[in-house]
């Protein structure tokens, strides 16, 4: 009897799943019903022109998939074709996770069921309303490429505080990569999630420079022109789920990028200093470790400076430029530099200060009094081109390995507050976590896998939302940004 039972269940289920794949598949389901209703009742009244009918039909429905708007062709059919068999695929998709969701809020422990019910004033007992578990409503569903969108109404006791676990546990449940949450605004109380599908690669390799010498060094003595200044948009690397995680400067002003040694921060900054470079910024690298590691900056029109008193000069020229800047702007009328017309914009500027514990951190020792004072200066000075440098184009870059507010100088708090794009690259403890992201995003840490260019990130830019998730950065090695014909051996020899 089970065995039947068993059996009718199972053929009812695979009956179900058919069903709900032709209903998604309708672009073929719906004219094959037809032909097929056509051929049961007017083929053997009309016999032969009923045949005819079916065929010319079908001749239509051929050449309606083959229409590209300006005749036909059979390159439009097979494009019409996939692009169908992709629409039915997300629909299938879709309808099969609307068929799982009693299944997968009883798995999640989202029933009614599993808490005790609301107290029963409807005159029901208690009893009838714990037999009948309720999931949360689901509102939508949508399969669109590799992200998944998804509209739920959370119970009615569910705290907001809860969403994001919730939206966490989700995406585990499905096997996605990455989850992004608001609540709708069109609903409020309705959770919209989109779930990202695509998993991280392991190794990304940058474009360009990696792919023989594509990108020989920018020289400095070649001028951008004026117009052509750009508005930055700089990639990190692939995000999970699927796209690429881009810092936007214009929209969130400074960058701190931290983990501990060996993480991959440095070559963080190689990639986004090269882009910078690139794209006509002014790039200039801070670097108080004082290796060759950013030696290439300068074969590229950037600029290196070493030595603390020259360092914190640099970062008094910026803060100069900064207020010229901004009184030009006064001037103009204008918000910002973006506001102006392209051809009245000045370069950005990128000042990235790698080990920035080194130059910021007070010694406190008689011997060192006066290089206190420096340390302090450029924590301020900093602090001023993370404030006020969004408008006027000039974009603080500042890495340590781990972000407490003494190790970035008296100025640390107003500086690291600032500073509000993040990358964690690499691991970090937890109290560094909370520094780095906010507090209640341990649990992210997970992500942070070993693979060397692993990272966290988090308000690269306006659209990305508080909420930190994973990047796979790209790696651009140094060599690849030797001038072109110089080998290391040559260096050494
Ligand atoms: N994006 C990446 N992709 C692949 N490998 C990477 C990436 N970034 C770093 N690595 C590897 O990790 C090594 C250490 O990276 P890196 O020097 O950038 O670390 P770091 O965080 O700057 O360390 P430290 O704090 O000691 O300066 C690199 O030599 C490289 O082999
Ligand atoms: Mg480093």
């Amino acid at each position: 009897m089970s065995t039947v039972l068993g059996l009718a269940r199972v053929g009812g289920r695979a009956l179900g799943g058919a069903l709900a794949y032709l209903v998604a598949w309708r672009a073929f389901s719906v004219p094959a019903l037809a032909a097929v209703f056509v051929l049961v009742f007017s083929g053997p009244l009309f016999g032969l022109p009923g045949w005819l009918l079916v065929a010319v039909l079908g001749l239509v429905a051929v050449l309606a998939h083959a229409d590209h708007g300006r005749g036909f062709s059979l390159d439009a059919l097979v494009h019409n074709v996939g692009e169908s068999m992709e629409r039915t695929r997300r629909r299938h998709a879709a309808t099969r996770l609307r068929r799982r969701w009693p299944a997968a809020c009883r798995e999640l422990g989202w029933d009614t069921a599993e808490g005790d019910p609301p107290p029963s004033s409807t005159g029901r007992s208690r009893e009838s309303r714990r037999q009948r578990p309720r999931s949360p409503g689901l509102r939508h569903v949508e399969h669109l490429g590799d992200t998944l969108r998804i509209a739920w109404r959370p119970r009615g006791d569910t705290n907001p505080k809860q969403w994001r676990e919730h939206a966490e546990a989700l995406r585990r449940h499905l096997g996605g990569h990455s989850v992004r949450f608001a609540e709708d605004p069109r609903e409020p109380g309705t959770i919209l999630a989109t779930i990202g599908l695509r998993a991280l690669p392991v190794h990304d390799n940058a474009p360009g420079p990696v792919d023989g010498q594509a990108a020989a060094p920018t020289l400095a003595s070649e001028p951008l022109a004026v117009h052509q200044a750009p508005t930055l948009a700089v990639e990190l690397g692939q995000r999970a789920g699927g796209g690429v995680a881009v810092w936007r400067p214009s929209e969130v002003n400074g960058l701190l990028v931290v983990g501990a040694t060996g993480g991959g921060k440095g070559g963080c900054l190689r990639y986004l200093a090269s882009q910078c470079l690139a794209a006509g910024a002014v790039v200039h690298v801070i670097d108080p470790k004082g290796t060759g590691e950013h030696a290439w900056v300068t074969d590229h029109g950037g600029h290196l400076h070493r030595g603390l008193e020259r360092q914190v000069e640099v970062l008094r020229v910026l803060a100069d430029e900064l207020r010229a800047r901004c009184a030009d702007l006064a001037a103009l009328g204008a918000e910002k530099i973006g506001d102006l017309p392209p051809r009245l914009r000045p370069q950005p500027v990128v000042c990235v200060v790698d080990e920035a514990a080194d130059l910021l951190t007070l010694r406190r020792v008689g011997t060192e009094k006066a290089a206190d004072e420096l340390r302090a200066e450029a924590g301020s000075l900093l602090t001023l081109l993370a404030q006020q440098g969004r408008a006027a184009w000039i974009h603080p870059v500042v890495a340590l390995q781990r972000p407490d507010v003494q190790a970035l100088g008296p100025a640390g708090g107003a500086l690291r507050a600032q500073l509000v794009a993040r990358v964690v690259a690499g691991s970090i403890d937890d109290d560094g976590c909370d520094q780095a992201l906010g507090v209640g995003h341990r649990e992210q840490l997970v992500h942070l896998t070993g693979h060397p260019g692993r990272a966290l990130v988090a308000r690269l830019a306006h659209a990305d939302g508080a909420q930190p998730y994973p990047v796979q950065v790209r790696w651009l090695p140094v060599d690849a940004l030797r001038p072109v014909g110089v080998r290391p051996a040559e260096l050494v020899a």
